[in-house]
């Protein structure tokens, strides 16, 4: 049911953790599922030079966050807005279809994370403008 990338990643997650003066901070919650997560980003210049996250849920989300902020790492904000959910389960190499909202989830965090850093620092990004 579940590839071994998968399930690597679940059970030795990347980047776990919290970051103390985190430049953004992004929580999302899934009411279906209660699942949260919360990532933190590091932003130097333009460059996301450290991400960590927390997630209270399931293994997919545990791996999809960890997959996601291995994507991320030493990106442009431009570049790690660009990130999907379809390229974190591509990356894990698929997810059963209903946990397919794991991954959305880590797609939707860190841009939350992005959006509150933009907020703070009065930056405009077209990929959130539907955070607006
Ligand atoms: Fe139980 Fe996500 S709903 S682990
Ligand atoms: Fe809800 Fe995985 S079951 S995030």
């Amino acid at each position: 049911m579940y590839t071994e990338k998968v399930m690597d990643h679940f059970m030795n997650p990347r980047n776990v953790g919290e970051i103390e003066n985190a430049d953004g901070v992004g929580e999302v919650g899934n009411v279906k599922c209660g699942d949260i997560m919360r990532i933190y980003i590091k932003v130097n210049g333009d460059i996301i030079e450290d991400v960590k996250f927390k997630t209270f849920g399931c293994g997919s989300a545990i791996a999809a966050s960890s997959v996601a902020t291995e994507l991320i790492m030493g990106k442009t904000v431009e570049e790690a807005l660009k990130l999907t959910n379809k390229q974190v389960v591509d990356e894990l190499g698929g997810l059963p279809p209903v946990k397919i909202h794991c991954s959305v989830l880590a797609e939707q965090a860190l841009k939350a994370a992005i959006y509150d850093y933009a907020t703070k620092n009065d930056l405009h990004y077209e990929a959130l403008k539907d955070f607006d």
